[in-house]
């Protein structure tokens, strides 16, 4: 049902192109159910910039459910949330060609996500890796979004957003509402569990330097028995502690505890036991996301509903923002 203009929009979005980990839950998804009851959400599973890096056709299809299933899991109610998948809403892609021919290659090529893996892809640098921030800024803007809650690594990509919107805008009149970025104060950015001054991504090749949301219990604490920390006991914030100081998070994030509470708690006692009680901690909060995750996975049909009205209300507003857009440039409407 249409949103009546009162409330505030957000748009917020995951690749399914990797097992999603508990940096993708604590730097998006766990936020988002927050936001239910005071904006209108459109949260999408962007499966378009998944390809930009090879993708296994059958297992990209398997994710794309998996994820949606993930946000639903996570809490997100499809009814008071728009949830889809951005291949289903062509708009997307339209807007995205639109955006590329306003913005710039010296834009582009100063995004840091881009020169990264281009690096990491070397054989795969293709056009869509290159463009894949208009592609982005086509989703955000396609919504008049208000509000894009994402980890930091997604805020430079928010501000070339920014940008973009405000040069079309300039040009030709106000076209698209200017975002802001929204992070959340613990979980911004967690870091691998075996190089602490990494981000911890779904696309690392070490399975041990990510715990991953679906990570069945004993493993999850095994993680984190494992996690690399440093040389001294006491467990405290402190720089050149990044392994300490990323479990912190990761313990503030899951239990709201400050880093002077965690510190208490774990005065006299050593790292083995910080550990222990960040695992059992990541593993009791994650039992519930799995067992409502198995259910909806065994419930296909379901999840496909939630498909459907989702893309179906998402073209519904995305089309209005581009045939503005279209007429603003100079193209013919479609006579009828
Ligand atoms: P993606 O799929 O890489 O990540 C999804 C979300 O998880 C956050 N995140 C993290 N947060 C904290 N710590 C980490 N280690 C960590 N790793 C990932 C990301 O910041 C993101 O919020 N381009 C986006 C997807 C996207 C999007 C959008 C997001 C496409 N269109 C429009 C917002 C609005 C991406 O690759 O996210």
């Amino acid at each position: 049902m249409e949103n009546t203009e009162i409330k505030k929009r957000i748009f917020s979005g995951v690749q399914p192109s990797g097992n999603l980990t508990i940096g993708n839950y604590l730097g998006s998804i766990k936020n988002w159910k927050a936001f239910e009851d005071e904006y209108e959400a459109l949260y999408c599973v962007v499966d378009m910039h998944a390809i930009t890096v090879r993708q296994d056709p059958a297992t990209l299809r398997r994710r794309t459910y998996e994820t949606l299933a993930l946000y639903i899991a996570s809490g997100l109610s499809p009814e008071k949330n728009t949830l889809f998948v951005q291949s289903h809403v062509p708009c997307h892609a339209e807007l995205a060609w639109i955006l590329n021919c306003y913005t710039m290659f010296g834009e582009l090529s100063r995004m840091t996500q881009f020169k990264d893996k281009s690096k990491k892809y070397a054989s795969n640098i293709n056009a869509g890796l290159f463009t894949y921030p208009a592609l982005m800024a086509a989703d955000i803007l396609l919504y008049q979004t208000d509000l894009v809650p994402v980890g930091i690594d997604q805020m430079q990509h928010i501000e070339l957003t920014r940008d973009v919107a405000n040069r079309f805008n300039g040009i030709y009149s106000d076209t698209f509402k200017i975002p802001e970025g929204f992070i959340p104060k613990a979980g911004a950015k967690i870091m691998s569990l075996a190089e602490p001054d990494k981000k911890m991504s779904k696309s690392d090749a070490n399975v041990n330097a990510s715990v991953y949301i679906l990570d069945g219990r004993d493993d999850i604490i095994r993680k984190f028995k494992r996690a690399v920390t440093d040389s001294d006991t006491v467990v405290c914030r402190a720089e050149g502690k990044d392994g300490i100081n990323n479990l912190m998070t990761i313990y503030t994030a899951f239990t709201g505890k400050t880093d002077a509470e965690i510190e208490n708690e774990f005065s006299g006692k050593g790292y083995g036991d910080f550990k222990l009680a960040v695992g059992e901690t990541v593993a009791d909060a994650l039992a519930p996301v799995h067992a409502e995750f198995d259910r909806l996975m065994a419930d296909k049909a379901y999840l496909e509903t939630v498909m459907k009205n989702g893309a179906d209300y998402a073209s519904y507003l995305a089309n209005k923002t581009l045939s503005k857009v279209y007429r603003k440039v100079g193209f013919v409407q479609k006579p009828r």
